[in-house]
């Protein structure tokens, strides 16, 4: 099958699938405390879900993340896992998962043996009070319990930190430690203007380019050439040994070899996080019983792709997009 290519010479390989946009945890940067959830009607069904991936592998999709909202909440989640399975080493390469580990106790084996070897868990503190704070939830235990299971269970560990200006910028040095001193990568996050939140995100803003000034005075940082085929940029902090990434939407554009695109869990393809354009593809895919029209508005939303976003510091105040990071995937 032809593969995925956008009008910019970059060949979609890696996919996005938000499973759904509930969530376990209210995090202050990412939803409203009274966040109102999708009607279960609005779904993709698991095999919905697991027609559309199939249809992405075939067209040159290499890597499968499954985000949320929270996947772990969605009921089927394993079974969809089980299903997508049978593309790997045919096709596909790998299946990871984004999860806020408040489940990941219950999920690590089940997730390793339906093939998952890696797992980013996100964790904005290690202070139990703060947690509470950003999360809303004080799941802080649980999490700490769901990272040592994953580890158990032969995962893959990476942690992600949004950066926030307010409520953990000076614990950052400290996750980092925990976390590479754990034998995990970790990844800095600077908070993207996705959706009404309940607070103004300019005060929580916090450039991650001014972090790493920072830290570069107390640790020696080595830039790596690592690309994931995402927006990360990787360096080695010599005095700990591990890797950290940083994600800086706002401070620096990541746009030019992005090689993702984001299907929520209601069937609509995204071709950009920044952007509002975006295919739907459930109506096709209630309609029609085979692929051949699924695969031409594939070829159609090609078309479609920016070539970047333009999150911009000045605008943080209202959301670039209305939709939240929990409708779209992280
Ligand atoms: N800006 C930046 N990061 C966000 N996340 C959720 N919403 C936002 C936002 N508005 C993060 C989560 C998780 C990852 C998938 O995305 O904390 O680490
Ligand atoms: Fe849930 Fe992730 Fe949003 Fe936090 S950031 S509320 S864990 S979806």
């Amino acid at each position: 099958m032809k593969p995925l290519v956008d009008p910019f010479g970059r060949a979609i390989t890696y996919l996005r699938v938000s499973v759904t946009d509930r969530c376990d945890l209210r995090c202050i940067y990412c939803m409203s405390e009274r966040m109102r959830f999708l009607p279960r009607a609005e779904l993709l069904t698991i095999e919905e879900l697991d027609r559309l991936c199939s249809a992405f592998v075939r067209r040159g999709v290499r890597r499968l993340r499954f985000t949320g909202g929270e996947p772990l909440v969605r009921r089927g989640f394993l079974d969809l896992l089980n299903l997508v399975k049978r593309h790997l080493n045919a096709g596909l390469d790998e299946i990871t998962v984004t999860t806020n580990g408040v489940q990941l106790a219950d999920f690590a084996e089940p997730l390793f043996a339906a093939g998952v070897r890696r797992v980013n868990v996100s964790i904005d503190s290690l202070d139990r009070d703060t947690f509470k704070h950003i999360a809303r939830r004080d799941c802080l235990p649980q999490v700490l319990a769901g990272i040592d299971a994953a580890e158990r269970a032969g995962l893959k560990i990476k942690i992600n930190t949004v950066a926030l200006k307010r409520d953990n910028a000076h614990e950052i040095p400290d996750l980092i430690k925990w976390a590479h001193g754990r034998g995990f990568d970790m990844t800095l996050i600077e908070t993207m203007p996705l959706g009404e939140i309940d607070e103004d995100r300019t005060d929580q803003f916090l450039s991650l380019t001014s972090v790493r000034e920072d830290m570069a005075s107390y640790w020696r940082l080595t830039d790596l050439p690592d690309r994931t085929g995402g927006p990360a940029r990787y360096v080695r902090v010599e005095e700990t040994g591990g890797r950290l990434g940083f994600i800086t939407p706002l401070s620096h554009n990541f746009c030019e070899a992005c090689s993702r695109v984001r299907l929520t869990c209601t069937g609509k393809l995204y071709l950009c996080l920044g952007h509002e354009t975006s295919v739907d593809l459930r109506e096709t895919l209630r309609a029609e019983a085979n692929d051949t029209r699924l695969d031409a508005i594939l070829d159609d939303a090609m078309t479609l792709r920016p070539k970047g976003h333009d999150f911009q510091v000045e605008r943080l105040r209202t959301p670039a997009t209305v939709r939240h990071m929990s409708v779209t995937g992280g």
